[in-house]
């Protein structure tokens, strides 16, 4: 029997889909190469926009002739109306029970899901996931809704599993929640210097964090392990602080723009990303003029710039949705054109540098793509098999989604 998982969604519900694959094969299943080869499929949703949702919808003539099994992030609305389209709808923090549901003798020995070894999808770098769920209800977000409040995962098990990954080879591991800052066992702070300490040639990166709880002693922590790669993802959400209050995202622009400050300070190099949502309920044309100016002084490397769409059961979707389609474009593009300028800027300073990469994957033959330490794309050329490795490139060109290169 072959199974097709199909996921979407954040860096979460991919490491989520490991999971789903180990536990699968652990009651010998087998992986297809394509859907139409599977003898059971797996969708993996996620229902923070809509589009996502539509795209599941896109899917049903697929699933029709085979087994099928809908999980992930589903509203209970949806949950619904997926019911007779799937055969199954089962929960994340059941998936020790799948087995039992899918097949009468189960196998599985363990209490918590998370302990599960996922099939890891490549092997050079791994997500591990050290909390799940939100407690912070931004008024626009399902997540709590769909994840649940926050659980923290013990540092013992995370650091035994980085341990693990280390000595398999892994080059690069991704510390994954919603909200890392709100890691409890230990601070996060301490969490990534007892993983910086684990042997090894390595990188660790970790996503995402909340501007309301990023600590002194985080950006220390960041500052002081060399393994901590120069690179950070803050959601800023918008640049008003008006708005700010009706998202309920506690922390003003001004909270926001002087921690930039204190980690550009401590780490001169860090290249910055943000998440932004244009046409929030009620965002008048001068409050996203106030995003505007954000963008314009922090110089972002990246921005991943979602137009608000009303979410079922959140506090904003009983907000009217002012904004027009049109003018969420319109905001999203200008927001975009600025990004573009200032990741070019950026960019140019790596003109001439040496520096180290790590090799992702083959765009053609001999010509490779690899991210650097502040995950920035480098296109280079090499008739080596280099996929998976540490690299010196020397940097020869800047573009605004990233860097041409010559390796050394
Ligand atoms: N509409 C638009 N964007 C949203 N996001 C979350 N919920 C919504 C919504 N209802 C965006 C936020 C978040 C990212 C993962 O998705 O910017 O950081
Ligand atoms: Fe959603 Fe806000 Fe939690 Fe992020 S912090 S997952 S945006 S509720």
């Amino acid at each position: 029997m072959k199974y097709f998982i199909i996921t979407f969604g954040c860096q979460m519900n991919k490491s989520d889909s490991e999971r789903i694959a180990s536990v699968l094969e652990k009651i010998n299943y087998k992986i297809a190469s394509k859907i139409e080869e599977a003898d059971l499929i797996v969708v993996n949703m996620c229902s923070v926009r809509q589009s996502a949702v539509n795209r599941v919808y896109g899917l049903l003539p697929k699933i029709k002739k085979v087994k099928s099994i809908l999980t992930g992030c589903i509203l209970k609305k949806d949950r619904k109306k997926f019911a007779e389209k799937f055969d199954y709808i089962l929960e994340l923090k059941n998936l020790l029970k799948w087995p039992e549901i899918l097949n009468p003798s189960p196998l599985l020995k363990t209490d918590n899901r998370l302990k599960i070894e996922p099939k890891y999808s490549n092997n050079f770098s791994a997500s591990v996931p050290i909390m799940t769920g939100c407690n912070n209800f931004c008024a626009y977000c399902v997540v709590p809704y769909v994840r649940g409040s926050e659980v923290s995962r013990p540092a013992e098990e995370i650091i035994c599993e980085v341990g693990n990954l280390i000595k398999r080879g892994y080059k690069e591991v991704w510390l994954l929640g919603q909200n890392v800052n709100s890691y409890n066992p230990i601070p996060f702070s301490q969490l990534l210097k007892k993983i910086n300490d684990i042997p090894g040639e390595f990188w660790i990166r970790f996503t995402s964090s909340h501007p309301k709880d990023f600590s002194d002693k985080l950006i220390s922590a960041m500052a002081d392990c060399k393994k901590v790669t120069e690179y950070l993802n803050l959601p800023a959400q918008s640049g008003d602080n008006e708005i700010l209050k009706k998202m309920n995202r506690p922390y003003t622009i001004k909270h926001y723009k002087n921690l930039v400050k204190k980690i550009k300070k401590k780490i001169p190099n860090i290249a910055l990303s943000t998440d932004i949502i244009v046409g929030f309920p009620g965002e008048t044309e001068k409050q996203f003029e106030n995003t505007v100016k954000l963008f314009k002084e922090i110089k972002f490397d990246m921005a991943y710039i979602s137009k608000y769409s009303p979410r079922p059961g959140t506090t904003a979707a009983e907000m009217e949705d002012t904004v027009s389609q049109e003018e969420k474009n319109r905001r999203e593009k200008v927001l975009t054109e600025i990004l573009k300028e200032t990741a070019l800027e950026n960019n140019k300073k790596y003109i001439s540098e040496k520096v180290e990469v790590l090799v992702e994957r083959q765009k053609a033959p001999g010509s490779w793509i690899a991210k650097t330490r502040t995950h920035k794309n480098v296109q280079f050329e090499s008739k080596q098999d280099l996929f998976g490795q540490f690299v010196k490139i020397k940097i020869i060109d800047a573009l605004p989604w990233g860097l041409k290169g010559e390796i050394l």
